[in-house]
């Protein structure tokens, strides 16, 4: 059977595939919701579970699965390289109504990698191979693999791929950069291309897709069967809806600012526990916006102005000049060129996750860093 017809059904047979992307911090069971709100993927990936000697299942990560009200498929991702533990979770979350077992083998926080986790595995070909052997005996239904194309060049790239075959992993995710690029680089769609002609298994293309448009493209350059997307789903959670429209010929639905402000509503009413501190619920939300922000404007003039932002009054304050002045105008089908959604020094920490101290700067330096990212 071909790995393809393994995999659960798409919500449009004959469609290119769309997953949303595993975010640290972001999708979870809440965030998952509010996307399948606005059109869901095809397919959810939890965020990682991390895998040790003493791990149990994180039970936050683990209401994705057992409270998934989304109506589709949702694969649990794990991160680790101690093969009986991995094996022992995976059995243990194949008890759970998941799709299947994603590996990660693409984080490249300098903390997890150090411990030859996450994308630091791309450095050790031979313990990939009896990770992915273990893994496979182990797990009876459908086992996937995330990982990027390298962790400092892409010397093993080949070899990795031809266990991905060995093993027979039925769905691989692959963000076209090496581990050392981080998240900003260009992406080397030539050798997610390159994967697609290797495996035998469906390839996601991941790794800056940020629109549509952007989605065609890069199916049609790689010829994946399908895009994962991560940052473009924060800022447009109506993408994966514009990309199944797009495909089928119909319209495509394009959105107005007051659209997007009735999202930062939701984001705020359905993410932001009224228990925590304000201060927190203001930095929550910048999580977020940080990444909306990128199509607001072309000045990047939101982003700088909800960064000064302190309390809850001025936040939606901000939002509500720069979305609802003009409500009816479209909120731009990409980010507009220079206006980021982090800062340029990013260091990533101890996550898959990039920098999360721009959400906590205090207003001097969110300043700064609003300007600096527009230069
Ligand atoms: C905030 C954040 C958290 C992430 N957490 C994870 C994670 O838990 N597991 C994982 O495999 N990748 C993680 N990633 C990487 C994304 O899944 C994805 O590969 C990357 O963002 C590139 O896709 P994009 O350009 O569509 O965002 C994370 C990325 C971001 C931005």
């Amino acid at each position: 059977m071909p790995q393809s017809d393994r995999l659960p059904p798409p919500l449009n047979p004959g469609l290119d595939l769309t997953a949303l992307a595993p975010m640290q911090d972001v999708t979870d069971l809440r965030f998952m919701n509010i996307i399948a709100n606005y059109g869901s993927p095809d397919y959810f990936f939890t965020e990682y579970f991390r895998v040790y000697a003493s791990s149990n299942l994180n039970r936050k990560i683990l209401s994705c699965i057992t409270e998934n009200s989304t109506d589709r498929p949702i694969f649990a991702q794990i991160i680790g390289e101690s093969i009986p533990d991995l094996v022992r979770v995976a059995r243990e979350l194949s008890h759970y109504p998941v799709a299947g077992i994603d590996l990660n083998m693409g984080c490249p926080a300098p903390r997890i990698y150090r411990k030859n986790v996450g994308g630091g595995l791309l450095r050790d070909p031979e313990k990939v191979n009896q990770i992915l052997g273990e893994l496979r005996s182990s797990v009876d239904g459908l086992f996937t693999v995330k990982m990027r194309i390298g962790f400092e060049n892409t010397d093993f790239f080949d070899r990795i791929l031809d266990y991905i075959n060995l093993y027979d992993i039925n769905l691989l995710s692959l963000h076209g950069r090496t581990v050392k690029e981080k998240y900003h680089s260009a992406v080397h769609y030539d050798l997610i291309a390159h994967a697609v002609q290797r495996v035998n298994c469906p390839v996601l293309a991941n790794g800056n897709v940020t629109s549509f448009y952007t989605a065609t493209d890069v199916l049609s350059s790689t010829g994946a069967a399908g895009v994962m997307i991560g940052r473009a789903a924060i800022r447009n959670p109506w993408i994966f809806k514009q990309i199944r429209q797009y495909q089928s010929n119909q319209p495509v639905s394009m959105v107005t600012l007051g659209e997007v402000r009735d999202y930062i509503d939701k984001l705020y009413r359905t993410t932001c526990a009224p228990t925590i501190p304000e201060l927190a619920r203001v930095n929550h939300m910048k999580k977020y916006l940080n990444f909306i922000g990128q199509s607001v404007d072309s000045e990047g003039a939101f982003l700088s102005n909800m960064r000064y932002a302190r309390t809850e009054t001025e936040l939606f304050g901000v939002c509500d000049r720069y979305l609802l002045s003009n409500p009816d105008q479209e909120f731009a089908l990409e980010p507009y060129p220079g206006v980021v959604a982090r800062p340029s020094c990013e260091t990533l920490r101890d996550s898959c996750t990039p920098d999360s101290r721009q959400y906590l700067t205090t207003s001097t330096e969110t300043n700064d860093i609003a300007t600096s990212s527009l230069k």
